[in-house]
């Protein structure tokens, strides 16, 4: 077993105050370009080995050449030392060839495919539009055991925004999980006890990540005092009894759930704005978030299975070697990260939270 268990013996208490896990990926990260990727990049890479990287920048990474360009951008603005590595994903259109799938991924440039409903969130606006008629390329990518990772809400404007994940479901996410049964599916940042259903019911070949965000907050917190644009993103926090069904899967040990924080850094001035962006910025305080919740649902020996063993393993990656440790210290997360002549709100910034990151061996 590769947790560590350090027991408080002395002052006999059984609650563990740390844990050595192998270290973590985060299988769906937003991490920009330019200045926001040198300002953003040094959180992911400190607690991440590895990271997802999310092809909704502008322009979107739809070719295999443009991926190679972008990793070479977030590779060059890691800091000194970090060994972070991006995996890249392509950017679904109604254009996509099956022959620029599987040519990346055969050449390891692609590590899965990103299917945005067109419309659906920030720069998604060249996504599908035709889910049913992509099928020549979820062949493709089920011939060759590639993922497709997909943003599940419905675009129809006459849907209430906190029903759309359930009527994509219905609508769309069914028929595809049908039609393709061999296809691997990962259902990004899940929000409701219904599609967690969903998940489990075809665990054979599809999985789910769960942010750290909608773990901690439900819909009443975007409204706490106030509005809370910070808090805003997409897929909307749903209900308390579906953040309730989140933690019990996350924290369930259950192959199908893991990691992917969903970390979406937007400038304050675009958040703290008339048409607030979506979008959370988590990377900084993810690990931290994470482990509190495990720790609360007395669930950390189950930890490392959810951070750094179900989504490689479902991705069919090689676990990663290093470790990491978690210590319940209290440490005041710093409130924002500044980005050229404005800043990124972190997630819980200015908080006191009681775990902190401690060594990192790779
Ligand atoms: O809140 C979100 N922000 N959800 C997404 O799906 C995209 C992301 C972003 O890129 O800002
Ligand atoms: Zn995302």
């Amino acid at each position: 077993m590769s947790v560590t268990e350090l027991f408080d013996r002395a002052a006999g208490r059984s609650r563990m105050d740390r844990t050595t896990i192998r270290r973590p990926d985060d299988f769906h990260v937003h991490l920009r370009d330019g200045a926001m990727l040198q300002a953003v990049l040094p959180f992911t890479a400190a607690q991440f080995a590895r990271g997802i990287i999310m092809p909704n920048v502008v322009p979107p990474v739809t070719t295999v050449a443009a991926a190679i360009a972008y990793r070479e951008r977030i590779l060059a603005a890691r800091p000194q030392a970090s060994d972070f590595i991006p995996l890249m994903t392509c950017y679904l259109t109604d254009a996509t060839a099956p022959d620029e799938i599987e040519n990346g991924f055969k050449d390891g440039v692609w590590a899965a495919a990103k299917l945005y409903p067109a419309g659906a969130t920030t720069n998604a606006h060249h996504g599908v539009t035709d889910i049913p008629g992509l099928a020549p390329v979820f062949e493709r990518m089920e011939k060759i055991g590639m993922p497709v990772l997909i943003h599940g809400e419905s675009t129809d404007p006459e849907v209430d925004i906190f029903d759309r994940e359930a009527v994509f479901m219905e609508q769309s996410m069914l028929p595809l999980l049908k039609r393709h049964e061999g296809l691997k599916v990962v259902i990004e940042h899940v929000t409701t006890a219904e599609t967690l259903e969903l998940v489990r019911a075809h665990a054979r070949h599809a999985a789910a990540t769960i942010t750290p965000h909608h773990l901690v907050i439900n819909r009443t917190s975007l409204f706490q005092g106030g509005l809370r644009p910070h808090l805003y993103c997409l897929p909307v926090a749903k209900r308390e009894r579906h953040r309730l069904a989140l933690r019990q899967a996350a924290t369930s040990g259950e192959a199908c759930f893991f990691i992917g924080t969903d970390t979406a850094p937007h400038r304050r001035t675009a958040k703290e704005a008339e048409c607030c962006s979506a979008g959370v910025f988590g990377g900084a305080t993810a690990l931290q978030t994470y482990v509190q919740v495990f720790d609360e649902e007395g669930a950390l020996d189950r930890f490392e299975a959810f951070a750094s063993e179900n989504g490689a393993r479902f991705y069919g990656l090689e676990l990663n070697r290093g470790t990491i440790t978690l210590e319940r210290r209290e440490a005041t997360v710093m409130a924002a990260v500044a980005v050229e002549d404005t800043e990124v709100v972190v997630f819980q910034g200015g908080q006191t939270l009681p775990w902190s990151i401690g060594e990192v061996s790779p």
